[in-house]
């Protein structure tokens, strides 16, 4: 049905997240927009994931909603596979809405199946990180623990809210305080991460918490709905509708796949849109399934040890340079050289039919482009497995490149005026990896990006 119209495209991180996902999804949201009635579906995360969006001369970092939320007309679904938590994401709503003059411009969908992540969840967290020593990589939203709570079969549902499930919010509260007493912790005062900066509240009594969410329930249940048969509908229709998924972190922060065990919790590869869609929607009939690395170097929020790892002045120039600092934790990013072998894993694992290759300008004359072409171990070449123990024992090996000009590549406005060390530097990426380059972007503005596929 979908197979010559194009109407779809999935955008999701090839790497260790902070690709530059938002800037491409925009590309394609806007490209869409101009014909169709565009549906942006976001089928994984919460608010770990984060992106910052200029709008209007103002920024604003974005975590729950998808960087298309300023997209007039078009539809947002936060589907069944995300974890939601009702307050940051009603704060974030108004956010939106105070940019835009009190307005909002799109139709927000929140699938009623979603799972809620709550104070309880990002308390227990806590609690557990100071147990695990050593575990002190997560994003401190509670996405690990909500997650677990649908393979413990107890997680609360967005429907729970919009049905006031009062019995079943409270036996969620008394289990977590359950298990955070077993821990020696105290659930009613452990003080929990909120959205923006350094805000911080107390999960409270088990009134409070019940009264708390009473009163978002009220505000949130206008969104809250059965997206199913919607998405069978309107996936079925390519001619008027056009599906943007924009997924959250990155094949390297999968479960299953990325460095085990500083990893988030949901399907972080295109798999997890048929889980999310209940099977409506076939990621393999998406026309597009674009993954996002960095051009020239990788980035990492946690506590991973990355086999290229770059410990030199050049880190500190390109995170200067990149502004490599979390958008939801403000950590300084590690920066590590390419790592072909982990990509390659990654974007097999994830399913992606093309690359999108960002910050091509981040570059040096007089730096040669160090890309990791294999690891060796035991005087053996050796590939990425998903495993950190495995990866800090492993040696990378290098090839360098030769540089261009970042003043050249900014100007460049299509693929004849790459400058020709990029243009080979892409050959090789591109082939090491596998996959086909679909765009790259050379610099902040929208204009500053170039299409290496012509579209239909
Ligand atoms: P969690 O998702 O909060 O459980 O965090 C697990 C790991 O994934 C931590 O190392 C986080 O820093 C990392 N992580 C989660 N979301 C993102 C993201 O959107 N970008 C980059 N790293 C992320």
């Amino acid at each position: 049905m979908n197979k010559t119209i194009f109407n779809s495209i999935a955008v999701g991180g090839g790497a260790y997240g902070d690709e530059g996902k938002g800037r491409i999804v925009d590309e394609f949201v806007h490209y869409f927009s101009k014909n169709k009635k565009v549906i942006l579906y976001r089928d994984n995360g919460g608010a770990n994931a984060g992106h910052t969006v200029e709008v209007q001369d103002q920024r604003i970092a974005l975590h729950q909603l998808p960087s298309g939320i300023f997209t007039k007309g078009a539809t947002i679904v936060l589907g069944k596979g995300m974890v939601i938590h009702p307050s940051d994401l009603l704060e974030e709503i108004r956010e939106v809405r105070e940019i835009n003059n009190g307005e909002l411009l799109v139709e927000i969908i929140v699938d009623e199946m979603a799972v809620l992540a709550l104070d309880t969840h990002r308390a227990f967290e806590n609690i557990l990180k100071n147990w695990q020593e050593g575990m002190k990589g997560s994003t401190g939203r509670g996405i690990g623990p909500a997650y677990a709570d649908i393979l413990y079969r107890h997680p609360l549902r967005a429907r729970d809210l919009k049905n006031w499930n009062e019995e079943k919010i409270r036996k969620h509260y008394e289990l977590y305080d359950a298990l955070i007493k077993g821990l020696n912790g105290d659930l009613k005062t452990t003080e929990v991460n909120m959205l923006r900066g350094n805000g911080k509240r107390a999960v409270g009594s088990i009134e409070e918490f019940v009264s708390r969410l009473k009163d978002e329930s009220k505000e949130l249940n206008k969104y809250i709905k059965d997206c199913h048969s919607f998405l069978l509908e309107t996936w079925n229709k390519p001619q008027e509708y056009a599906f943007v998924f924009e997924k959250s972190q990155a094949v390297g922060l999968d479960p299953r796949y990325g460095v085990y065990p500083d990893v988030t919790a949901s399907d972080c590869t295109f798999a997890g849109i048929l889980s999310s869609t209940e099977g409506a929607i076939d990621p393999a009939k998406v026309n597009y399934r674009i993954n996002v690395i960095k051009g020239t170097y990788m980035s990492s929020v946690g506590t991973r040890k990355l086999p290229t790892l770059i410990t030199s002045s050049i880190a500190d120039m390109i995170r200067k340079d990149a502004h490599e600092y979390g958008a939801t934790t403000k950590r300084p990013r590690d920066i590590a050289w390419l790592d072909l072998p982990a990509l390659h894993f990654f974007n097999q694992v994830g399913k992606a039919t093309h690359l999108a290759l960002t910050h091509m300008d981040i570059i040096y004359p007089d730096t040669m482009v160090k890309v990791c072409i294999a690891y060796e171990l035991d005087g053996k070449r050796v590939g990425y497995r998903p495993d950190q123990e495995y990866l800090s024992k492993v040696k990378p090996i290098y090839e360098e490149l030769e540089p261009w000009s970042r003043a050249e590549i900014q100007k460049a406005k299509d693929a004849h005026e790459i400058p020709d060390q990029a243009k080979k530097y892409l050959d090789f990426v591109s082939q090491k990896i596998g996959l086909p380059i679909f765009i790259i972007t050379t610099g902040p503005k929208r204009e500053q990006s170039i299409s290496l596929i012509k579209l239909q």
